[in-house]
């Protein structure tokens, strides 16, 4: 790409790959991301959140290359979007936010009662290979819990990330979670291997299992010392360790039973969990993991250069698989971007006065547009009936408006003190009686 004099480019400027553009309801095409969507799932994220009282933080996008390069084991190190800034100071920015929540908690943990319960929903960046749920930045809902070693607190997220998805209108039918144990799995290879320094690359193996050729699998495992056929044997136990089955009777207590099953198939690909893990997938298995998470009880003493030793548990849901689950079982609400009012402005002597109305009106919080500079009357009414409006009201002088319902077609004119309560009785006839 080149720039002309004239300082305009020459060729066509593209969006990065695995970047998204979100764009505004109605959508322009099916490939479309919609920022109505968006928001959708944030309001959803933030209010379950809020029920199960977590509180909000955040931190930077941008953080020290080391913040990864030692905690979050080789396969998303890979994948660090890193360079070097203007300081020459090695950065990237951030792949996930646990080893981000983690540094915050060990800065600053003496200031909050413990169990510390903490949400946030950044945007996170990975180059991947660009596939179908895999993109090079997403939006993760991450929960996490500090400062408790029991398994009700990988219970209690549990219970959220379940309710999360409840709360998106999916079922038991729709989605499970895959219940495992990083214990189970140390206690199964120090049966069968005594170097402790082949842990990590057992626990690999075993993440990609599903997606990797048997003999390939076989293989690996032989240079650990064990066989696929002994991994198989484990994954077909099913047998819950006594941490498992204090989360299951936790949960079915909540009435969340149907919602979970133990599956030694999930190990977790991060290098930094240490006890119970989970993944939520869809029951069709036609997507990628929908969330995954686990207890890290190791990480808080690790970023801090071992002065602060805080237990810590947590999960972190992406917003695209999501919302490809969503469209998919066509659980998307109807987000057309419609306004409530559209206030028409015919004669302009009457501008500044239809101005205070419109004020009022979005004092309110109610969704109100006007023709911004003055239009004529038919063309106010066609941008009306685009932005979706329910009604128009246009001043007819300081005391009287016209109020047309352009779903009812019923019009009328009114004094501009009854406009509100007419507005609220159209919309909500029960409310009003
Ligand atoms: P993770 O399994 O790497 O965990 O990511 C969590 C979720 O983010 C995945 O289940 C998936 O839905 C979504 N996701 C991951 N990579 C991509 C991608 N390239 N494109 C789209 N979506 C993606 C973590 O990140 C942990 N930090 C979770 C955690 C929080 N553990 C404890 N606390």
């Amino acid at each position: 790409m080149t720039e002309s004099p004239a300082g305009c480019f020459s060729s066509r400027v593209e969006r990065l790959p695995g970047f998204r553009d979100f764009y505004p309801e109605p959508l322009p095409d099916g490939e479309a991301w919609s920022a109505d969507v968006r928001q959708y799932v944030f309001d959803t994220w933030q209010r379950v959140a809020g029920c199960y009282a977590f509180q909000p933080y955040d931190g930077p996008p941008l953080e020290t290359l080391d913040l990864y390069t030692a905690k979050s084991g080789q396969e998303i190190v890979g994948q660090l979007y890193n360079f070097e800034d203007k300081g020459e100071r090695a950065v990237s920015l951030r792949p996930e936010m646990t080893p981000t929540v983690a540094r915050m908690i060990a800065a600053r943990e003496r200031h909050y009662k413990k169990p510390i319960k903490w949400y946030s929903f950044p945007q996170v960046f990975r180059y991947e290979r660009q596939q179908k749920g895999r993109l090079r930045e997403h939006f993760q809902f991450n929960a996490d819990i500090f400062g408790d070693t029991d398994p009700a607190t990988d219970a209690e997220l549990i219970a959220l990330l379940i309710d999360v998805l409840r709360a998106f209108n999916l079922s038991a039918d729709d989605f499970v979670i895959r219940l495992s144990s990083r214990n189970a799995w140390q206690d199964f290879f120090n049966e069968h291997c005594s170097d402790e320094s082949k842990a990590y690359d057992f626990y690999q193996a075993v993440d990609k299992l599903e997606r990797t050729d048997p003999g390939e699998s076989d293989k690996i495992f032989k240079s650990l010392g064990l066989t696929l056929e002994q991994v198989r044997i484990f994954i077909d136990s099913c047998e819950p360790t006594g941490e498992l089955q204090a989360v299951l009777d936790n949960l079915t207590a909540r009435g969340l039973g149907d919602y979970v099953k133990i599956d030694y198939n999930v190990i977790r690909g991060l290098a930094y969990y240490t006890g119970i893990v989970y993944e939520a997938f869809d029951r069709n298995g036609k997507f990628r993991a929908i969330a995954g998470g686990g207890r890290y009880d190791q990480l808080v003493e690790l970023i801090s250069g071992g002065k602060k030793d805080m237990p810590a548990a947590g999960f972190a849901m992406g917003d695209v698989v999501l919302t490809e689950l969503l469209k998919d079982r066509e659980l998307l609400p109807d987000l057309d971007g419609n306004i409530l009012v559209f206030a028409m402005i015919e004669d302009e002597t009457l501008r500044e006065s239809t101005l205070g109305l419109v004020q009022a009106l979005r004092d309110k919080c109610w969704e109100v547009d006007y023709p911004i500079v003055a239009l004529k009357p038919n063309k106010q009414f066609k941008r009306a009936i685009e932005c979706g409006a329910r009604f128009t009201v246009r001043l007819e002088n300081q005391e009287t408006v016209t109020l047309k319902d352009l779903k009812t077609k019923q019009e009328g004119e009114l004094p501009i003190s009854e406009l509100s309560d007419r507005i609220i009785k159209a919309i909500c006839p029960d409310d009003s009686e």
